[in-house]
């Protein structure tokens, strides 16, 4: 009844897609004034040749509350036509493409000036910057943000957007009891938590249209060192709660930054998060997108064949061979050639550690080793 064949087509997340490989979201700070640079436009069109079935563009920020530089993409009026040349190019391709929504909220690699929000006041693990945080007012104004920028992600052709919400930026934040203090509608218990996110939802659909595609990326857990953040029983409550209310697809992964588990785990080749994607297939609907560690084509439609997952999603493994999916369907499905050494988060622009030069590689060395560091 499962049986699910990966290289042909499929209904995933109310898009019509050729197969079920999704390449995830994977930022590249490599933008022009916020905009597709011709460097990023070419990167993508080497994805798209890949053959892939969904592309998630590396995530978008867009509100006045967060902060970001010109080499970041953001979704707003201004960036509609540079997004366009990627997505009519993605289309000509036959590939789909989805914008993720961000905000980073605290969650930053610089220290700006001027107020930093969160849910509520923290320090965040990862900066060490304290939060400020957002009025209700603010709230109301970035939900409808949301909605802004998902018609602006409309406008510029995507077939759908994903909410950020993993990973210890601003949605994964409001999840988690450990930072989201709140004593108004938006937190105390699981379910004023997660309220900004059915209010988000509801925005978008009101503003793009109840049939335009929303998907979320949740954390199935957030491995916090002491347990307290989002544990895998909250995400069920989540996820099942925001299939209920429409939400299209639901990709998951896990881990923070800070935490025992980071959501990119160095060295690991097996799909990290499928025990959790597995129970959440056996009560929703919706289709669940699994992401984290996949490398290997024949566990790939063990996993689709003999479960109600619907797509898998792949980063680092798209860094290093773009053409991935396409070698694997033409037959060489020898495993991906990605390590997961993580020397690919480069502020420069995402590259794989392996076609850097010998002198890129030694700069880039005490990067790669804080981002094993936390597994
Ligand atoms: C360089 C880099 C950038 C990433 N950027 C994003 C991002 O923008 N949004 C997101 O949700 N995940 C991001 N991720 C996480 C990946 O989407 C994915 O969840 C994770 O790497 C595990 O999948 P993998 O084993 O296939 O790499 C990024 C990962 C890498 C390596």
């Amino acid at each position: 009844m499962n049986s699910k064949e990966a290289f042909k087509p499929a209904l995933i997340g109310g898009i019509e897609l050729k197969n079920r490989f999704v390449r995830s979201a994977t930022s590249d700070p490599i933008a022009e004034n916020n905009a597709p640079s011709q460097e990023i436009i070419n990167k993508y069109e080497k994805l798209c040749e890949g053959e892939l079935g969904l592309i998630i563009m590396g995530y978008l920020v867009f509100s006045k509350t967060d902060h970001y530089s010109e080499k970041d993409l953001s979704m707003n009026n201004d960036t509609i036509s540079g997004f366009k040349k990627v997505t009519d190019m993605a289309h000509n391709y036959g590939t789909k493409i989805v914008a993720q929504l961000n905000h980073n909220s605290t969650q930053l690699f610089f220290k700006p000036e001027g107020n930093v929000y969160g849910p509520s006041e923290y320090t965040d693990p990862v900066s060490g910057i304290m939060a400020t945080a957002f009025s209700k007012e603010q709230i109301h104004e970035l939900i409808k943000e949301y909605g802004q920028a998902a018609a602006c992600a409309k406008d510029a052709g995507f077939d759908g957007v994903q909410l950020h919400a993993a990973h210890g930026y601003m949605l994964n934040k409001f999840l988690s009891p450990v930072f989201n203090k709140r004593t108004d509608e938006y937190g105390g218990d699981l379910e004023r938590r997660m309220q900004i996110v059915i209010d988000i939802l509801r925005e978008i659909k009101n503003v793009c249209g109840s049939d335009f595609p929303v998907g979320i990326k949740l954390n199935s857990s957030d491995f916090d060192s002491e347990d307290k953040g989002v544990n895998e029983a909250d995400f069920l409550v989540i996820s099942e709660n925001l299939s209920l209310k429409g939400i299209n697809s639901i990709e998951v992964s896990g881990g923070t930054l800070a935490g025992v588990y980071s959501f990119s785990r160095a060295k690991k080749h097996s799909a990290y998060h499928f025990a959790s994607a597995k129970r959440l297939s056996e009560i929703i609907t919706t289709s669940v997108i699994l992401v984290g560690g996949l490398r290997d084509v024949d566990e790939i439609e063990t996993i689709l064949n003999d479960t109600n997952i619907a797509a898998v999603s792949l980063s680092r493994p798209l860094i290093r061979e773009l053409d991935l999916v396409k070698r694997w369907m033409n037959g060489d499905r020898s495993k991906a050639k990605c390590v997961a050494c993580n020397g690919c988060f480069n502020h420069k622009g995402v590259q794989c550690f392996f076609t850097l030069s010998k002198e890129e590689q030694d700069v880039q060395r005490p990067v790669m080793k804080m981002m094993q560091s936390n597994n």
